[in-house]
């Protein structure tokens, strides 16, 4: 503990008045004021600034981004002229899809040679590289009963099912579905007969409408 001299200035505040006591908080108060000028808010001329910035960005963008669009930005992306060209499916490779999609595969076996006594081939059968007509009907509507393929007759223990949009069929595939099976299976595993198209189909299909499973007879007089 030292012993204040005597010019400590609290010498003067012991003997300092009440107004001279405001005065002098007067002071200091106002004095804190300034202080907390270190927080003021943004000048406003720098919030116009930054505003009038950022609309003329938002504008830029709006006119010259060309909408982002991966056509002017990608380099390796393809020209398009308006997206209204129809883009050409080989029937053949949309064909071997559908076959092989858990469909006729599952009966007829990828390699197209069925199972003997059960499921008859698709190879050499002259029910496939034959008449056009008598092919879409087997699966449009389906075939039960007793066939005879490459000699050998099928019991017809199994019924092969209707695929084509008919009543009772489980599959409703479209006729260019059809014709494109079709033409896959007339020149697959060395079969070389001409497509199907998709109006083969669709004049078929009108002409016959729903109908029950054809029989090996049936079809057998028709053309
Ligand atoms: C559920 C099994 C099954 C599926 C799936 C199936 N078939 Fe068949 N298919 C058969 C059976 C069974 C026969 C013989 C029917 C009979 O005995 O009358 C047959 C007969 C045929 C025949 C005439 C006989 C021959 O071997 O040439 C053709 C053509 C044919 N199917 C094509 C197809 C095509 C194409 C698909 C797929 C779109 C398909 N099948 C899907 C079971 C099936």
């Amino acid at each position: 503990m030292s012993t204040p001299s005597n010019d400590d200035p609290r010498l003067d505040q012991a003997a300092a008045s009440d107004e001279s006591l405001l005065a002098v908080h007067e002071k200091i108060l106002g004095a804190q004021a300034d202080e907390a000028g270190r927080y003021r808010l943004l000048p406003l001329n720098l919030l116009f600034a930054f505003s009038g910035l950022i609309f003329f960005g938002g504008t830029y963008l709006n006119l010259y981004s060309g909408h982002f669009d991966p056509h002017i930005y990608d380099e390796r992306a393809l020209p398009h002229k308006g997206g209204d060209e129809v883009v050409k499916v080989d029937p053949v490779v949309f064909g071997k899809k559908l076959f092989n999609n858990a469909t006729c595969n599952t009966c007829h076996q990828v390699n197209g040679l069925g199972l003997p006594g059960v499921f008859p081939p698709l190879v050499g059968s002259e029910w496939v590289t034959g008449s056009e007509e008598r092919l879409i009907r087997v699966v449009l509507h389906g075939l039960q009963g007793p066939v005879t393929v490459n000699g050998v007759v099928f019991p017809g223990t199994a019924p092969m099912p209707a695929f084509g949009k008919v009543a009772g069929s489980g599959y409703n595939w479209s006729d260019d579905k059809i014709a494109a099976v079709l033409t896959y299976i007339r020149q697959e595993w060395g079969n070389t007969a001409g497509p199907i198209t998709t109006e083969q189909v669709a004049a078929i299909h009108s002409k016959e409408g729903d109908r029950k499973a054809w029989t090996a007879d049936e079809l057998s007089k028709l053309p």
